[in-house]
């Protein structure tokens, strides 16, 4: 039994993520995490909310909340929606748990006895309207490389460029708009990830069967001189994991925090820690390679935005603490999923966002959606036609269709039972033949983490079933032979549960009505096709499932057009 530990980028506190945000880490995570555990392996899925810095704080401010307050409201939300999407995590966690500022300040020491951590002081934006250092988003300005006009203290959102509050041009405060702005002396900590250059270089290059969107990012800011820089892990920031504590090797730190991308990578860790506290688990053997993790694949998923934090930063504290830790062995990245012609836009209200979706439809609607267009090899869109048309095809008259045609025949002509008599023939020797090909593809798109292709197979399995049922018709050899017809409802029936089991990866509560519906609960793996369509026998009792999709009509799509274009705010 292989051991898979699975990480999904953890979305900020504030606000309630768009389907962009969802494609592009929670989801697939949870799709590969329900495979894991289908095949039999044991899994440990994580994901948390990421809690500190300036984007938590702002958003309480501008929500009249204390930012604690606010954070542990905001994260009962998102766990609540991740419920309703069926996100599979193991343990939900905090980066503002108790746990979490214990490892990263633990991480912070290591790093201190290295010699990989700098003093330094140097000069912050002081906003003296504002009465206060502005790290982060608390100020924005203009792009130095590349011209975009909102890129923020510690990133633009643009070019994805890292950056420090004083590089940007015409630079303002984002809590007043002030430009009254001056540089002052403030000390704070830097992690020498240039003395890590050459373990980091080594390391991804020995990533040749990563995908090339990670590997491209990494490389890119491991090439260009100063995506290596030493950087500042502290802020002048009163929430967050204090930089100053009980046994820490420096001082004068008093009043300040820890960087949110340093502390929130370690929230992976530490979010297993919330979890074995929880259950009386052991934490350990799934990050500590000197206790057992030693057998793990850590697989980490995350949009493109993200790629240089877990490609360079996180590995950097890893490697740099020169302890047994867990590193990530596969990252798999996203680019970005435009809403209708533009972006997503969270401050506009622009696309649909996780809450909404759900009022709409049913998850399995969006999973299969998002997954079976996932923006790996590029971007992509969604539109409402294209949901539309694809929900309605592959959901409602390919599988809801197979799964309702083939119950309802067999209970008007035989009852709810599998029916005795006949025996497969050369239609059912082909059936086997091509679902034995492609399931065994599916399974390799599933391991490689093939999103788009691995949603096209499980499709053509789909189709598969419907095209034997369109060509064997058991509906007219019934007729003549209903002992052939009992046989070859036999085998359409099974195919059922085994849909169910292939399925529920993409459409766990779609796959649950259907092995509700044939009564049982056997949700072995098919490893054996013909075996896999054996499983229930003849006089196994089944009852005929509730409709499983129903088709979206064209007025509801041209409502749902109008009411998500962008009016929020
Ligand atoms: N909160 C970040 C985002 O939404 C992701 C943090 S991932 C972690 O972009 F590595 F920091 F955990
Ligand atoms: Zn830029």
């Amino acid at each position: 039994m292989a051991r898979h530990l699975i990480t999904s980028a953890i979305p900020y506190i504030n606000g309630i993520k768009h389907l962009g945000n969802l494609v592009g880490s929670q989801l697939p995570a949870d799709l590969f995490a329900r495979f894991q555990r289908a095949r039999g392996n044991e899994v440990m899925f994580i994901c948390a909310t990421d809690e500190h810095g300036t984007p938590a704080e702002l958003a309480a401010a501008k929500a009249g909340q204390p930012v604690d307050d606010y954070c542990a409201q905001m994260h009962a939300v998102q766990a609540e929606i991740a419920e309703g999407f069926r996100l599979s995590f193991d343990h939900f966690g905090r980066s503002s748990s108790p746990q979490n500022r214990v490892l990263t300040q633990a991480f912070a020491k290591r790093l201190a006895e290295e010699g990989l951590i700098r003093e330094v002081t140097e000069q912050q934006m002081y906003s003296n309207f504002d009465g206060r250092f502005l790290p982060d988003r608390y100020i924005e300005g203009t792009c130095p490389n590349c011209g975009f006009d909102s890129a923020r203290g510690d990133q633009c959102d643009n070019c994805t460029k890292q950056l420090d509050p004083v590089d940007l041009i015409n630079p303002r405060s984002t809590i007043s708009g002030s430009t009254d702005l001056e540089l002052r002396d403030t000390k704070h900590l830097f992690l020498r990830q240039s003395a890590m250059r050459d373990k980091l270089q080594a390391w991804i290059d020995s990533k040749t069967d990563w995908p090339i969107l990670t590997t491209s990012i990494a490389k890119k800011w491991l090439n260009d001189g100063d995506g290596l820089q030493d950087r500042g892990i502290t802020r002048d920031l009163s929430w967050g994991v204090p930089a100053q504590f009980e046994g820490a090797p420096w001082t004068g730190m008093d009043g300040k925090v820890f960087y949110v991308w340093f502390d929130a990578p370690i929230e992976y860790i530490a979010a297993t820690e919330e979890w074995a506290d929880k259950t009386g688990g052991d934490w350990a053997r799934w990050w500590r390679t000197d206790r057992g993790a030693q057998d793990v694949t850590y697989t980490q998923f995350m949009g493109k935005d993200n790629v240089p934090f877990h490609t360079l930063s996180f590995p950097a504290t890893i490697l740099g603490s020169n302890e047994p830790w867990k590193l990530v062995d596969y990252i798999k990245s996203f680019n970005y999923l435009n809403y209708d012609g533009g972006q997503f836009s969270t401050s506009r209200g622009r696309g649909v966002f996780m809450d909404q979706a759900l009022s709409l439809l049913p998850a399995d609607y969006w999973r299969w959606w998002l997954l079976s267009h996932a923006p790996e090899s590029a971007d992509s869109e969604f539109t409402w036609d294209n949901f539309q048309a694809s929900a309605n095809k592959d959901l409602a008259d390919v599988l809801g269709n197979f799964v309702s045609r083939i119950t309802k025949f067999t209970r008007s002509k035989f009852g709810e039972a599998l029916p005795e008599g006949g025996n497969w023939g050369e239609k059912e020797a082909a059936l086997i033949a091509e679902l034995t090909t492609r399931v065994r593809d599916y399974e390799a798109f599933m391991e490689a983490k093939e999103v788009r292709k691995a949603a096209a197979e499980l499709r053509a399995i789909w189709v598969a079933g419907n095209e034997y049922l369109q060509s064997s018709a058991p509906w007219t050899v019934f007729k003549t032979d209903p002992a052939q017809a009992a046989a070859q409802a036999r085998l359409a029936l099974n195919l059922v549960r085994l849909y169910a089991v292939l399925s529920a990866p993409f459409i766990p509560d779609a796959s649950a009505s259907m092995l509700a519906g044939m009564q049982t609960e056997d949700t072995s793996w098919p490893d054996d096709i013909e075996a896999a369509l054996n499983v229930l026998p003849v006089g196994h009792a089944f009852t005929v499932p509730e409709v499983l999709f129903r088709k979206i009509s064209d007025e509801e799509r041209e409502e749902w057009q109008g009411r998500f274009a962008g009016t929020r705010d």
